[in-house]
């Protein structure tokens, strides 16, 4: 059975909960409008990689508030950093997102310190064989062409966990979706 929060409510509370405790140098992959920022402590040097080049306004006003932040255009898959120059990465509904979750997840384990941290919450494939996932399979090509590349079938914590962190953990959730189908969604922490 679904939880009734919606994915909106659960994606809050992840930020509010899980971004103010990470410190130092501060990787946000795909950073979007950059909301994550608005949940970092202020000493954060916030790196915020986003490979639009047509930023969005908000992105560029929340950099100019943050003092040590800096804009990086690439993608997931080449991220433009010395390996072990991070302490943290943030990946918000991103991993959906990247053209190849496998590269894009060893790259942030490069660029990460022994100990570094990717924190993350993506929206993820419903269980093999269910109602959820057949729909997201028929949706999942006209999604990559109109919503940034997002894919909704992607398994993404077994990508993660195949990823060769020294740690994982995920908690899944169920969200109601559309059509009777569900929303699956994950949250965690990887321990490089
Ligand atoms: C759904 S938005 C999430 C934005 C933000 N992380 C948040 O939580 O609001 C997905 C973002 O991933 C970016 N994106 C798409 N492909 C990417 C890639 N290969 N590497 C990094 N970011 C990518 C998109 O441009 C978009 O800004």
């Amino acid at each position: 059975m679904p939880g009734t929060t919606p994915t909106s409510e659960l994606r809050r509370r992840w930020r509010a909960s899980a971004l103010p405790e990470l410190r130092g140098v501060v990787l946000d992959l795909g950073a979007g409008s950059g909301i994550a920022a608005d949940h970092l402590a202020s000493g954060v040097a916030w790196l915020a990689l986003e490979p639009r080049r047509s930023i969005e306004p908000a992105l560029r006003a929340r950099l100019e508030r943050r003092s040590g932040s800096r804009l990086l255009t690439a993608p997931a898959e080449a991220i433009p950093l010395e390996s072990g120059s991070v302490d943290a990465v943030i990946a918000s509904t991103v991993l959906c997102s990247v053209r190849d979750p496998a590269r894009a997840l060893d790259e942030v384990r490069r660029v990460l310190r022994p100990g570094g941290r990717l924190v993350f919450f993506e929206h993820v494939a419903g269980e093999r064989g269910s109602w959820t996932s057949v729909l997201q399979a028929v949706y999942a090509p006209l999604s990559r062409l109109i919503d940034h590349g997002c894919d909704p079938h992607r398994d993404t914590a077994a990508s993660i966990r195949a990823a060769g962190f020294a740690s994982v953990e995920v908690k899944r959730m169920l969200t109601p979706g559309v059509l009777g189908t569900v929303e699956p969604l994950i949250e965690g922490v990887a321990v490089a």
